[in-house]
C-alpha cells in the first residue's frame, strides 16, 4: 500500500463500550438502530453466521457477542443455539469489556482466546492460516482512516489469517456521503452526530462502497458484496497475500 494510505491508530472508548452499555447494546443497537436508522436486516447477518462459521474462528469487536452467541447450529436438527462444532474462538477487541462479557457468554462452549488489539495494528496476535471463518460485523466504521483504503490493515490481516479454504464475512456502515445511505435521513443525521470530533464513536465520514469493494479486491479473490441499508455486506473467499 502507498504510505499516503498509512493505517491510523484507534484509541479505545471504554465508556462507550462499558460492560453497563453492552448490556443494553442488544436492545438499544442490534434491536433499534439496526432496524430503524441502518435499515439492517438481523435476520441476514445471523444467516451469515449459521453459514460460515468454522470450528476453528476468529470474531473481530464481537461487542455484547449477540450474533455470535445466538448463532443457529446450521447442522443440527433442532436449530439450537451455537454451533457445537465450534472448537476454537479468538476475540478480537480494542476494548476490554466486549472481549470478558463475550468470553463469559460462551463458556465452556469452546476454546476461548481474547485478544486486546486494534483491529488497524498489524500483525493481529494470531499465525498465518490459523482460523477457518473472520467476522467483523460493523467495526471498520468504528475505526479512525480518512477512508476505507486507510483501513487496508483490516483487511490483509483477515487473509493472513485465513487459509485458502477460509471465510472472510462482514459489514461496515458506509459514510453519510455514499450514494447508498443519501436518502436515509435518520442515518445522515445519526452518522453526523457520532462523527463530531471528540466523540470517537465513528469514524466513516469518507467511507464508501467502492472502496470496501477495492479493498476486498484486493485481498480477496472471490468477493461477494452487497448493499444493505447503509451497510456494505460481503463474503469474500480466496485470500491473497
Ligand atoms: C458497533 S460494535 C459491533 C459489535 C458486533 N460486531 C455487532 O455487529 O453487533 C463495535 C465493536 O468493535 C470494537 N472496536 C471498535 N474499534 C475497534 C478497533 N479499532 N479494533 C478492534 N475492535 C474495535 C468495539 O469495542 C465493539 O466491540
Amino acid at each position: 500500500m502507498p504510505e499516503h494510505l498509512s493505517t491510523g491508530v484507534s484509541t479505545p472508548n471504554p465508556r462507550l463500550y462499558s460492560p453497563r452499555n453492552l448490556k443494553r447494546y442488544r436492545h438499544l443497537v442490534v434491536g433499534l438502530s439496526h432496524r430503524l436508522a441502518w435499515k439492517v436486516d438481523n435476520t441476514r447477518i445471523a444467516d451469515l453466521y449459521a453459514h460460515h462459521l468454522a470450528p476453528t474462528h476468529l470474531e473481530v469487536g464481537p461487542a455484547d457477542g449477540h450474533f455470535l452467541t445466538q448463532a443457529p447450529n446450521p447442522t443440527g436438527p433442532g436449530g439450537e443455539p451455537f454451533p457445537p462444532s465450534l472448537r476454537q474462538i479468538h476475540l478480537l477487541d480494542l476494548n476490554p469489556a466486549p472481549l470478558a462479557r463475550c468470553a463469559r457468554l460462551l463458556g465452556e462452549r469452546a476454546q476461548v482466546i481474547t485478544h486486546e488489539h486494534d483491529v488497524l495494528t498489524s500483525p493481529w496476535p494470531l499465525a498465518d492460516d490459523s482460523v477457518g471463518s473472520v467476522a467483523m460485523f460493523h467495526v471498520l466504521h468504528c475505526a479512525p482512516g480518512a477512508s476505507l483504503r486507510h483501513k487496508h490493515t483490516a483487511f490483509s490481516e483477515a487473509a493472513r489469517v485465513l487459509p485458502e479454504t477460509g471465510v472472510f464475512i462482514g459489514s461496515t456502515l458506509l459514510g453519510a456521503e455514499d450514494v447508498h445511505t443519501h436518502n436515509n435521513w435518520l442515518a445522515r443525521r445519526l452518522q453526523a452526530a457520532y462523527n463530531r470530533p471528540g466523540r470517537n464513536i465513528f469514524h466513516n465520514t469518507q467511507d464508501r462502497l467502492v472502496d470496501l469493494r477495492a479493498m476486498l479486491d484486493l485481498h480477496f479473490t472471490d468477493v461477494e458484496l452487497t448493499v444493505m441499508g447503509a451497510a456494505g455486506v460481503w463474503v469474500a473467499r480466496g485470500p491473497i497475500r
